[in-house]
């Protein structure tokens, strides 16, 4: 009796804590597993932020000319849908873009105007992109800013051009 009452104590007593071990590896992997989820989140929530402010900013400061869906206004404001992406094909074509007066002259930051044409570019004219398509950053855009467009429809005629005989586009 006091043997057996001794026994069953002494087995126990590692199987609880065993029990414990246990549970404290089950917590430590949960808190890991909360790390990983957090960090996901907090990825997806700023490549989210950054999107929406960028649609913010096409809104406000383009789209009053080139409409929600970028298709533009024949004769006066040129379709980007379906078709901006093409520019960056031939040389000149990335500068040109942000260098139009609409683009380089919008009362936005580098980084916000960046942010803007790359969500453009991917938004209204992702099929027409080149396959190593770089995005934009705060720094080039900076660059492009500081150099003026000289005889922009002329130099819009040449890049079109240039659109058609490597990629036989012709426009829209
Ligand atoms: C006041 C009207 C207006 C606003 C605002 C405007 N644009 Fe434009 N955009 C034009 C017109 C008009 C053209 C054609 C070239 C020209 O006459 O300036 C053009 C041309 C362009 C082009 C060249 C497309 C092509 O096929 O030649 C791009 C890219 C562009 N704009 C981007 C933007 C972006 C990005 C914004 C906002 C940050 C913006 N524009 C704001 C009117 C505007």
């Amino acid at each position: 009796m006091t043997s057996a009452s001794f026994v069953i104590p002494a087995r126990e007593w590692p199987v609880s804590r065993n029990r414990d071990v246990k549970k404290y590896v089950a917590f430590g992997d949960s808190l890991f597993k909360g790390f990983l989820l957090l960090a996901l989140l907090c990825i997806t929530t700023t490549t989210g932020a950054n999107e929406i402010l960028a649609r913010q900013n096409y809104i406000l400061n383009c789209q009053g000319c080139h409409l929600p869906d970028a298709s533009g206004s024949e004769g006066n404001v040129p379709k980007m849908n379906d078709f901006v992406g093409y520019f960056l094909h031939v040389p000149g074509g990335r500068e040109f873009i942000v260098q139009v007066p609409g683009a380089a002259g919008a009362p936005i930051s580098d980084q916000e105007l960046a942010d803007v044409m790359n969500w453009m570019l991917l938004n209204f004219s992702k099929n027409e992109l080149p396959d190593q398509f770089v995005p934009y950053d705060a720094e080039e855009i900076a660059k492009l800013r500081k150099e003026p467009l000289i005889d922009m429809h002329h130099r819009r005629e040449e890049l079109i051009a240039r659109i058609r005989d490597k990629l036989g586009v012709t426009e829209y």
